[in-house]
């Protein structure tokens, strides 16, 4: 999240003042591209899984629109390392094939239509691949052959891989010295990127952690949490610290409670391998809900630095009061109005009973949050696609109104929508035209695309140009991973022994009943997934 002057804030006072620490303190003197932002430092980016998922759908396409964005240096590297040999140039030409789909296609994130060609070649002629296997001495060597001809330079080793190979990389990285920085080192940076799940549970994550760090610093280590790279996420913080109306409402005397949805109308598609061994709630709560919790409920930093927010959020992991397994319901889809059931799916077994939907109630244990549920849904094949957050207010009092024909006032709530629609709405209560004093609840709404042009963005171009920045704003801490599996662990290995109960629901629904009585407890209901803005009477 690296932070950029405002053009137009010259005549405010701070603006004399020297620009951010981040930014002077680049080595480049390159113009600041048309964004405004100035180009990475040089680096070589080695990403091992070259031939993966992740590289072709999410990696090229952000790399591709840095490089449209002017946002890489002209000394810039990408090296590709996979098992099986073949040549660079059939590597670029699978790749340009797959950008070129993901383009055209509608319902890709990266849907840029036609591709700049400029940008592409720019970026196809920096490609290189390598054969290797992750787990033998052989590539790790001729990295470093490679690597030791541009002495003093910065590298990026990026694991797209399964994590089941993080920990024989980072060790051949370690051990073949290839993540030695500074004195004794390569002189320039020297850092790694970890893709979720990092971990399975505490004690893994735990293990994870203590074996990377055996061979790098923390501060060379990049844990990534895609959700952090939508900007909708990032807006969270400006949305909270940046308007009079949100900040001083921000706290339990106001809110009532919060709503974190991350619902999904596609089912586990060809992952039913990786699912079956994971589940929703390892899948999304620790990681992308948690997360989304934390911008929503961390204290004001005071600054953008990465530390002081990162540490701000690390308090909010810590206070968040270990989950019980009463207050969580997992589900499972079956057959119904948008398909088959889990258990039809591919590399799935017959009888199993992997939760495809979890919800928990979550309470923040700390001065501005006691009291107030955060409730957090994440489900595959549910009746909308939706990740949103739903700030709901505490009733005002309703005196005035008891002589009036009004029988409730409809609460206020702030919904800050991530995907797929970017924006924020707010539901309040105005009088309905007529005679009578009559009360109607209304939505207000912003669209990101009424104000902004916005660009196909797969969500990593920031993560990875901070990267290179070496700004970790956005990334995962290893006291908030571990943390963060402490509250969890107790779901994922009850104290009272037998695992959680998993609940049938109709695949194209808004979920098992049983989430609905989780709320209900308290008072509460689900925001309806299907219907979203208040009808027009
Ligand atoms: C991934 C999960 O981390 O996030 C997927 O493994 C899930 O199961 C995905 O579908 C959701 O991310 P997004 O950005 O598509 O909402």
């Amino acid at each position: 999240m690296s932070t950029t002057p405002n053009p137009q804030a010259s005549d405010h006072p701070a603006a004399t003042q020297a620009p951010s620490c981040k930014l002077s303190a680049s080595p480049h003197d390159a113009p600041p591209s048309p964004a405004g932002k100035r180009p990475a430092p040089p680096c070589t980016l080695v990403i091992f899984g070259a031939g993966g998922d992740l590289t072709k759908r999410l990696l090229m396409p952000a790399l591709y629109n840095l490089a449209v964005d002017g946002l890489l240096d002209g000394a810039m590297k990408i090296i590709g390392v996979n098992h099986g040999e073949r040549e660079t140039s059939e590597w670029r030409e699978d790749l340009h094939k797959s950008l070129q789909q993901f383009a055209a296609d509608k319902a890709s994130t990266f849907h840029a239509g036609k591709l700049d060609d400029h940008a592409w070649n720019w970026v196809a002629q920096r490609l290189e691949y390598k054969a290797g296997e992750f787990e033998t001495d052989d590539i790790f060597t001729k990295l470093k052959q490679e690597l030791e001809q541009s002495p003093g330079s910065n590298v990026i080793f990026y694991l797209a891989v399964s994590s089941r190979f993080f920990k024989p990389i980072v060790e051949h990285l370690g051990k073949a010295g290839l993540l030695k920085e500074g004195e004794g080192g390569s002189g320039g940076f020297r850092r790694i990127v970890i893709e979720k799940p990092f971990g399975t549970d505490l004690a893994s994550a735990r293990d994870l952690n203590a074996h990377i760090l055996s061979y790098a610093k923390e501060s060379q280590v990049y844990r990534i949490d895609h959700f952090l790279g939508k900007d909708t996420v990032q807006s969270i913080l400006a949305v909270r610290f940046a308007n009079a109306l949100f900040e001083p409402i921000w706290r339990r005397e106001y809110i009532d409670s919060v709503q974190i949805t991350a619902a999904e109308t596609i089912g586990v598609e060809g992952r039913g391998k990786f699912y079956e061994q994971t589940g929703a709630f390892r899948d999304m709560v620790p990681n992308h809900l948690f997360q989304l919790l934390g911008m929503v409920a961390m204290e004001p930093p005071n600054s953008f630095d990465a530390e002081a927010v990162r540490d701000k959020k690390a308090e909010i992991f810590d206070a968040i009061q270990p989950l019980t397994p009463d207050d969580v319901v997992f589900g499972q889809y079956e057959k119904g109005p948008a398909g088959v059931g889990y258990r039809e799916e591919p590399n799935v077994a017959p009888g199993s009973t992997t939760e495809t939907y979890a919800a928990a109630r979550v309470f923040v244990e700390n001065w501005r949050w006691a009291g107030v549920p955060f409730y957090l849904r994440t489900g595959k094949r549910l009746a909308a696609r939706r990740t949103e957050i739903s700030v709901q207010l505490k009733p005002v009092p309703f005196l005035l109104f008891r002589d009036t024909p009004v029988d409730a006032l409809t609460p206020n709530v702030l919904t800050l929508r991530i995907d797929p629609a970017h924006g924020t709405s707010f539901d309040f209560n105005v009088k309905t035209p007529g005679p009578v004093m009559q009360v109607g609840g209304v939505q207000s709404s912003f669209d990101y695309a009424d104000f902004f042009a916005e660009r196909a963005n797969v969500g990593y171009e920031t993560l990875l140009y901070d990267c290179m920045l070496g700004d970790a704003t956005l990334f995962q801490r290893a006291d908030s991973i571990e943390t963060s599996w402490c509250a969890a662990d107790d779901v994922l290995h009850p104290k009272s022994g037998g695992a959680l109960p998993v609940h049938g629901y109709a695949a194209g629904s808004e979920g098992p009943a049983q989430a609905d009585a989780l709320l209900a407890r308290d008072g509460h209901a689900w925001r309806p997934l299907q219907q979203h803005a208040v009808e027009k009477k």
